[in-house]
């Protein structure tokens, strides 16, 4: 099926005022796949006895099996969140970490997540201690270096994002997971932005936790995100929140206590209260979508825009690059001068009708631009006369 912009756009229920270029923040769904996940609400919504009680955990199944190819591990090995925080919450939950011990995590980290990381190591008295990582990047080894100087025989855990969500980089991740393994610290790996944007493979990867959005780069309705636990960790690993796949161990709750899947650590996660499962259905329909459009080459060509209008901006602008070409997928956040974020933002999209994230840090500003299979050359055609404009 043809996979350009022109074709795309109609697909997407964007609206079409708007010139989108923030598909990373909470991504957009095709409509094929939109319909699959009304479907799947409307049958629920039929006969929801037999929805809940039978029919939730085949689909559920059907679903890890599809996701579990395509980002390559053992469909017992995720389960579905709402969302990554919730996949961090349980990692964080499960860690038993305690005064003396620490968790190693960088200063690009997304909001929640650090939120949830301080409060426990205030909480329980370990230090969470955040590597200061030099921007711009200049190489690999520059990063490396920094990280790892802050590492000591006390670091316990590596909490650290494959794509960062405020400066859009691609991490070195793979070298990270490595060198973690050789010093016995496990690793956590805040993957919200990584499937559908770029190749994921857990087994070879091999993280301790993994933790991707669905609804990001691979176009799920809101609300689908998994969390990948290691086969070592799954046996004693306990959800936030008990259910009824939960007491298989305790006496009281054995003869009630419901299991769907041979797998204990999919029984306690499976089920935590009645709540729409729709979007999790979804995963098959979203792979099949990029697949029927060829999203490998639509990944391709946008990466490529983003590279080259990186190179437009900053030559017009003279401000350095965050992080080398190679660094970059499908977004890249852009020092840009600014009297004030939030006007400049506003002004984007109450005058131009773009809308696209601006930031300020370090006294730095910046915006950060996502493209999209949708996202036309007309459309980052007119960003840049547009920004030529405001300089
Ligand atoms: C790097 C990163 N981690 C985690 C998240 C968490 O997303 P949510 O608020 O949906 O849990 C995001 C969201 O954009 C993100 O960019």
């Amino acid at each position: 099926m043809k996979n350009d912009s022109q074709s795309l756009r109609p697909l997407f229920q964007l609206d079409p005022e708007i010139i989108f270029f923030n598909h990373g923040s909470y991504g957009a769904c095709p409509k094929p796949v939109f319909e699959a996940y009304q479907s799947y609400q409307q049958t629920l919504e039929h006969q929801p006895i037999q929805f809940m009680e039978n029919e939730v955990y085949d689909l559920l199944e059907r679903s890890r099996t599809a996701l579990a190819s395509y980002v390559h591990c053992d469909k017992d090995d995720v389960v579905y969140v709402p969302n990554p925080t919730h996949a961090v919450a349980n990692v964080i939950h499960n860690t038993n970490l305690q005064s003396g011990d620490e968790v190693l995590t960088t200063n690009l980290e997304y909001g929640s997540c650090d939120r949830m990381w301080t409060y426990d190591a205030n909480q329980k008295g370990y230090q969470y201690i955040h590597a200061q990582l030099t921007l711009p990047v200049i190489n690999k080894e520059m990063f490396l270096n920094e990280f790892w100087s802050c590492a000591t025989e006390r670091t316990r855990y590596i909490f650290i994002s494959q794509i960062t969500s405020g400066t859009g980089m691609i991490l070195p991740i793979p070298e990270i997971v490595a060198e973690a393994k050789k010093r016995g610290i496990q690793t956590i790996i805040d993957g919200a932005h990584v499937p559908g944007h770029i190749s994921l493979d857990i087994k070879e990867l091999d993280p301790d936790y993994y933790t991707g959005a669905l609804h990001k780069w691979l176009c799920c309705p809101k609300g689908v995100s998994f969390l990948y636990v290691k086969k070592d960790h799954q046996d004693g690993i306990q959800p936030l929140v008990k259910s009824w796949g939960w007491g298989e161990e305790i006496s009281e709750f054995k003869a009630s206590t419901q299991l769907h899947s041979p797998s204990r650590f999919i029984n306690v996660f499976q089920w935590q209260g009645t709540q729409d499962l729709a979007a999790y259905f979804t995963v098959p329909e979203a792979i099949q979508f990029q697949k029927d459009y060829d999203w490998n080459t639509v990944r391709q060509s946008c990466k490529k825009r983003i590279k080259d209008f990186r190179d437009t901006i900053t030559s017009l602008t003279g401000l350095p690059k965050l992080c080398p070409d190679d660094w970059l997928g499908q977004m890249a956040t852009i020092l840009f001068p600014m009297a004030d974020v939030e006007a400049f933002k506003n002004t984007l999209y109450d005058d131009y009708k773009i809308e696209i994230p601006t930031m300020a840090a370090n006294g730095q500003s910046a915006f950060r631009i996502s493209i999209q299979g949708y996202n036309s050359e007309a459309d980052v055609d007119r960003l840049i006369d547009v920004l030529k404009n405001l300089i």
